[in-house]
């Protein structure tokens, strides 16, 4: 019998190709850049499950230009490129990658929060420059991270990550989320729920772990902005959109907040012009889940909701299941 055709949009890893190879008809796009949109709906029409990115979007279009499809899996937790309620209409069920990557986005999110708050890149720079002349009391002066305020918006598992590790730096831990954490996670990570507007005013830094929604694109406005501390930081690992880059570099500009490091963009590869020349922005190309680690078990968390499907089997982590009647 033959095997069903499957495009994936990258050669992906070793171990998520052995599972692929084994049982589907592989088409992997493998040249350096990434796959053109015209490109990806022509090698999508006569398959029968797409593998992508979240650099591809799975939309109407995609949908139609592809009749036989019946799975599309995103190698990503956020899944803000697949049009979900076109795949249900369509009978494909669309698939992400949760959990596999929260503590190594907390991590990051951390890495970021460290660097900004303490002037990392800036000392790297200097030295760099030749141009150090030593070691004086007052050189790259910057606030204190233990003992601070940590704004968390968005308490999934990323943001409690997160509020895992602010435990060993002894801060007070802010949190917002439209679902409010059971007690006990509450108590085990010192976080209290507060609304948006106190953490914006209270926080000494804000890091960012909501999904892209039409009601989360532009949180960090310019009125949000202007909330907060003038000492405090923006960390964002979560999407782009959620962050109004213009009122960002103008609030930098104006002194209104102290600085932001930012692992995503609204316009991606873009970056607002007006963040990139700045030494109080940390630009980093959206990287706070890529350890070999955590990518691999993406990518072979993708492969397995392939299998299960052709195997008649509900995808484990199908978005669209329940809509979808899967069993
Ligand atoms: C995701 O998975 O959504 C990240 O942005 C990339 O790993």
């Amino acid at each position: 019998m033959s095997k069903p055709k499957v495009l994936a949009t990258r050669p992906l890893f070793p171990a998520a190709r052995a599972i692929l190879d084994e049982n589907f008809e592989m088409d992997y796009w493998t040249p350096p850049e990434r796959i053109s949109r015209a490109e990806l709906l022509q090698r999508v029409a006569d398959k029968d499950a797409l593998v992508c990115l979240l650099t591809e979007k799975v939309d109407k279009e995609l949908l139609a230009a592809a009749p036989k499809l019946r799975i599309a899996a995103t190698v990503s937790v956020g899944y803000d490129n697949i049009d979900v309620p076109a795949c249900t209409s369509h009978k494909v069920v669309a698939t992400h990658t949760p959990g596999v990557l929260d503590d190594t986005t907390a991590d990051f999110a951390w890495a970021l929060l460290m660097a900004i708050g303490r002037r990392l890149l800036e000392g790297d720079a200097w030295i760099r420059s030749g141009t150090w002349p030593g070691w004086d009391l007052d050189q790259l002066l910057a606030g204190d991270v233990w003992g601070k305020t940590l704004g968390i918006l968005g308490f999934g598992r990323i943001g409690r990550g997160v509020a895992r590790r602010a435990l060993g730096f002894n801060m007070r831990v802010l949190y917002s989320d439209a679902v409010r954490a059971p007690t006990n996670v509450e108590e085990n990570l010192h976080a209290e729920h507060v609304d948006r507007d106190k953490l914006f005013r209270e926080s000494d830094f804000i890091t960012i772990h909501v999904p892209l929604l039409p009601e989360t694109r532009h949180l960090i406005s310019k009125e949000n902005l202007e909330k907060m501390k003038r000492t405090a930081y923006l960390i964002n690992t979560s999407r782009g959109p959620v962050v109004d880059e213009a009122a960002l570099a103008e609030a930098l500009e104006n002194g209104t907040i102290a600085g932001a490091a930012l692992d995503v963009f609204e316009l991606e590869p873009k970056v607002h012009p007006g963040l990139v020349a700045r030494k109080d922005v940390i630009l980093t190309p959206h990287i706070a889940s890529a350890s070999v680690d955590t990518r691999t078990k993406m990518a072979v968390m993708a492969a397995n909701n392939l299998v299960a499907l052709f195997e008649g089997k509900r995808p484990p982590n199908a978005l669209n299941a329940d809509a979808l009647e899967l069993k």
